[in-house]
């Protein structure tokens, strides 16, 4: 294993401790979720289920033994635990780097507490070294590419990839994200995107960054 993946596996365990016994989880994607859908399995006996944001993660919770529901079927949740690709110091995030982001952002929503597990390499000053992820209805691609473009950065087609949704991803890069809730606000408006892996209006309550906590 290397430090990376140590360091992910730490946050992960730590994220076990914020699951409540008889509470439906929410779980994100990711290698990193994968450590803490290892953890959940362990007490798969004290929890009521999970909600899951890919079909990834649908698999690997059912293979440890636990029900997967769907959110509509089961309401608001308490908490959602989910990986990032980049963190800020005021817990704004992207996502979207295993094109989960959509059904991501949509448990998160839907959450009281969303807690973030990540490795320390993850953390930034800055979001946008890593490409941003966008979600696209499949004939909207160019449009929205070109408008994308007008932000500044090089949208790039992520050929080859088609979301659990049936939609596209468009990743910018090159992007010095100084201002996040507006340019999410901003990509949003854009016809044609589904969701942008900007998770800024609604920040991760609490970032697990090895083993350091963050909020
Ligand atoms: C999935 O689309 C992403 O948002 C993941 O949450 C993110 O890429 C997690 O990365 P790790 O694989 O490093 O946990």
């Amino acid at each position: 294993m290397t430090d990376r993946d140590t360091q992910k596996r730490q946050a992960a365990e730590r994220a076990l401790t914020y699951v409540e016994d008889g509470k439906i989880v929410g779980v994100g994607t990711g290698s990193t979720v994968k450590f803490f859908i290892e953890g959940l399995g362990r007490m798969r006996d004290r929890i009521a289920g999970a909600v899951s944001s890919s079909e990834q993660s649908t698999a690997l919770l059912q293979q440890h033994g636990i029900e997967v529901f769907d959110l509509n079927a089961v309401g608001p949740l308490t908490l959602y635990v989910d990986g990032a690709d980049e963190c800020d110091p005021q817990r704004r995030l992207i996502k979207g780097g295993g094109a989960a982001l959509t059904r991501e952002k949509i448990i998160a929503a839907a959450s009281a507490r969303f807690v973030c597990v990540v490795d320390p390499a993850k953390c930034v000053d800055v979001l946008g070294a890593f490409a941003l992820p966008v979600e696209v209805i499949p004939m909207a691609r160019s449009h929205v590419a070109r408008a994308l473009a007008a932000f500044g950065g090089q949208p790039v087609w992520r050929d080859g990839v088609v979301t659990d949704n049936g939609n596209w991803i468009l990743d910018v890069h090159g992007l010095r994200i100084t201002d996040p809730v507006g340019l999410e606000r901003e990509i949003n408006q854009i016809v044609g995107v589904v969701s942008v892996g900007l998770f800024a209006a609604r920040p991760a309550d609490v970032v697990i960054a090895g083993d350091r906590v963050l909020g």
